[in-house]
């Protein structure tokens, strides 16, 4: 058994992911500014070298794609390696080539550069975005400038499951694994099917590209996020983010959940937003 730090680890991805290594028997230690078992901030390194005093791998979720952060992450990774840190696992995403020189592309290139063996998850869109993030529905609707393009939404438990194996197993050392749901849905099926397991009724609106931004600067949104976000949108809008990955099925020997199942399990959950 090993102990793994998982900075993020309150988050969407990390608190499933740490969940699942201490159900394996594992330590895991959570990291993040306010709430994790060791406070950790990207933006101040004199919380690093407590962060990985005695792990032996650890699982990493940046601070956002606001800011190019990789100067960052290459101290942790070098505090890391001289504290005998040996596997770093990084959550980037699977957009990253509608981006390129984006922070999260960067951050790959910061760990790709490590001493420390890695191993890089690029999920697509999570479905849990519907119940926890971006796409909540407001009023029952469900606004995006995606049009009727699809994507393959997998759900974060996978992605947990998948992080927990690979932290696990070193054959997964030097490997870049995409990771996708089984099939791809437009934003009306998503809608349909959130909807059906909610027991409410959910639309979706396609907003215009150039309205979102600007609905996303007068919240006060980093450009450098509104930068990132627009380019995933545009590539989910113009059909290029619907193709499928098989990363579930290659490192747990399992098809990935489908859109439907994670629906059946966490939808119902889902409370009007207004
Ligand atoms: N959503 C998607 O569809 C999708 C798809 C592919 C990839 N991704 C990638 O997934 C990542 C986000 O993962 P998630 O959804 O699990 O995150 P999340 O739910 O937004 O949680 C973010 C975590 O990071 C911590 N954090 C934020 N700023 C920090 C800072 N400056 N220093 C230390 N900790 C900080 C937060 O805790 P505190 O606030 O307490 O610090 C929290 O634990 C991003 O890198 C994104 O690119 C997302």
């Amino acid at each position: 058994m090993s102990t793994f730090l998982i900075i993020g680890g309150t988050g969407k991805v990390g608190r499933r992911l740490t969940k699942e290594l201490r159900d394996r028997g594992h330590v895991a230690r959570t990291a993040s500014r306010s709430a994790g078992d060791v406070i950790f901030d990207w933006t101040k390194p004199e919380t690093y070298a407590g962060a990985v005093d005695g792990i032996d791998g650890m699982f990493i979720v940046g601070p956002g794609s606001a800011r190019d952060w990789s100067a960052d992450l290459g101290s942790l990774l070098t505090v890391a390696y001289d504290s005998g840190v040996t596997h770093t696992v990084l959550l980037s995403a699977r957009g990253v080539e509608f981006l390129p020189g984006g922070a999260v592309a960067t951050a790959e290139k910061a760990v790709r550069n490590s001493l420390i063996p890695w191993t890089i998850l690029r999920p697509s869109h999570f479905a849990q975005n519907f119940t926890e993030a971006m796409f909540v529905p407001v009023d029952g609707i469900i606004s995006s400038p995606v049009a009727d393009g699809a994507e393959p939404f997998i759900d974060v438990e996978d992605i947990a499951q998948v992080a927990a194996a690979v932290l696990a197993d070193a054959s997964w050392k030097y490997d870049t694994i995409a990771l996708s749901g089984p099939a791809a849905h437009t934003f009306d099926e998503a809608a349909a099917i959130i909807g059906d397991n909610a027991g409410l009724t959910i639309n979706f609106y396609d907003e215009d590209p150039d309205l979102h931004t600007i609905r996303l600067r007068q919240n006060g949104t980093p450009e450098g996020y509104i930068t990132w976000r627009m380019a995933m949108l545009n590539g989910i809008r113009r059909g290029d983010d619907a193709y499928l990955s098989d990363g579930v099925q290659r490192v747990l020997g399992r098809p990935a959940a489908s859109f439907a199942d994670w629906a059946a399990r966490e939808a119902s959950t889902l409370t009007t937003v207004s």
